[in-house]
C-alpha cells in the first residue's frame, strides 16, 4: 500500500476540539496520571499523544510509531520513525496504554496477529490496548461512487480484524466514539484532492477528479456529518 501522508494535515482530524474530545473519552476509560506511559501505534503527527501529554502532563514522553516520516514540532513526545511491527517485536518498555487509532487496517492479518500478542506482552498489569477503527456499520463521510466501493470493501476487511483480534484478546469491551464535524466544503474537497484516506491512495486521478465534482455537486457550502469511530479496549488482568 502506498504510504498515507495527509490524514491528520489540516481537518477535523487535526483540529485541538477532535483531540481534546479524543482526551475527554479516554480519560472515562483510563485513569490517567503523571506515571502513565503511552505507547501510540500508527500516530501520524502525533496530535493526540501531545494533547494527552497536555492534559496529563506525563513524566515519561508518550511514544508514537510511524512509518511516515512526519515533521514533528512538539518535543513533549517522542516520535519514532519505523514500522510498528519491528518496534513492538524489539521493544523492551513497558506502557499502561498502547493505543491503536485509525491504524489496525493498514496491517496484514498475520501481522495484526504479531502486533496484538508483542502489544499484551509489553503491556503493564492493569494496562490497556485500545482500539479505535471507523464504525463499520455506519459511515457518514461525503462519498463518491468509487470512494463509497473502496471504503466498503476496505470495512468489511476491518469487521475481519476486529473478529481476529476478539479472538486473540478474548476479553475486551466495545463502545463508539462519535464526532460532530462542520467544516467548509472546500476544505474537505482539499482534502479529498490530497488523498486524506487510504481508500482514496490507489485512485486514478481521472476518477479522483470526477469524485471530487460529484461531491461538489451534491454538497452546499458547509458540510455536516459524524465522524464514527469504534473501539475496542482490553484490559491486562
Ligand atoms: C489513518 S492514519 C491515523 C493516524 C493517527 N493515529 C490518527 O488517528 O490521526 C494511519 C497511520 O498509520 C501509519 N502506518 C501505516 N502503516 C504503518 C506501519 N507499518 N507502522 C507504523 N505506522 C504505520 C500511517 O503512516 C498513518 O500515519
Amino acid at each position: 500500500m502506498k504510504k498515507l501522508k495527509n490524514w491528520d494535515k489540516t481537518s477535523w482530524l487535526s483540529s485541538l476540539k477532535y483531540n481534546l474530545c479524543l482526551v475527554n473519552y479516554l480519560s472515562k476509560k483510563i485513569k490517567f496520571t503523571k506515571k502513565t506511559k503511552v505507547l501510540d501505534i500508527g500516530c501520524g503527527r502525533g496530535l493526540l499523544i501531545s494533547a494527552l501529554k497536555n492534559r496529563f502532563n506525563f513524566k515519561n514522553l508518550p511514544i508514537g510509531i510511524d512509518i511516515v516520516k512526519h515533521k514533528i514540532r512538539d518535543k513533549k513526545i517522542k516520535f519514532i520513525n519505523t514500522s510498528a511491527v519491528n518496534y513492538l517485536k524489539k521493544t523492551r518498555l513497558k506502557f499502561d496504554l498502547i493505543l491503536f487509532k485509525q491504524s489496525i487496517h493498514f496491517f496484514r492479518l498475520s501481522e495484526i496477529k504479531t502486533l496484538i500478542f508483542n502489544a499484551q506482552r509489553i503491556l503493564n498489569k492493569n494496562g490497556k490496548i485500545i482500539i479505535l477503527s471507523l464504525n463499520t456499520k455506519s459511515n457518514d463521510w461525503p462519498k463518491f461512487k468509487c470512494f463509497k466501493m473502496k471504503l466498503s470493501k476496505s470495512l468489511k476487511k476491518d469487521e475481519k480484524i476486529m473478529s481476529l483480534i476478539k479472538s486473540i484478546l478474548k476479553e475486551f469491551k466495545i463502545s463508539n466514539f462519535n464526532f460532530r464535524v462542520v467544516l467548509m466544503k472546500s476544505i474537505y474537497l482539499k482534502m479529498l484532492n490530497n488523498r486524506f484516506t487510504s481508500c482514496l491512495l490507489n485512485l486514478s486521478s481521472k476518477d479522483l477528479n470526477k469524485g471530487i465534482e460529484e461531491v461538489n455537486r451534491m454538497y452546499g457550502k458547509k458540510i455536516n456529518f459524524f465522524d464514527r469511530l469504534m473501539c475496542l479496549e482490553h484490559k491486562k488482568k
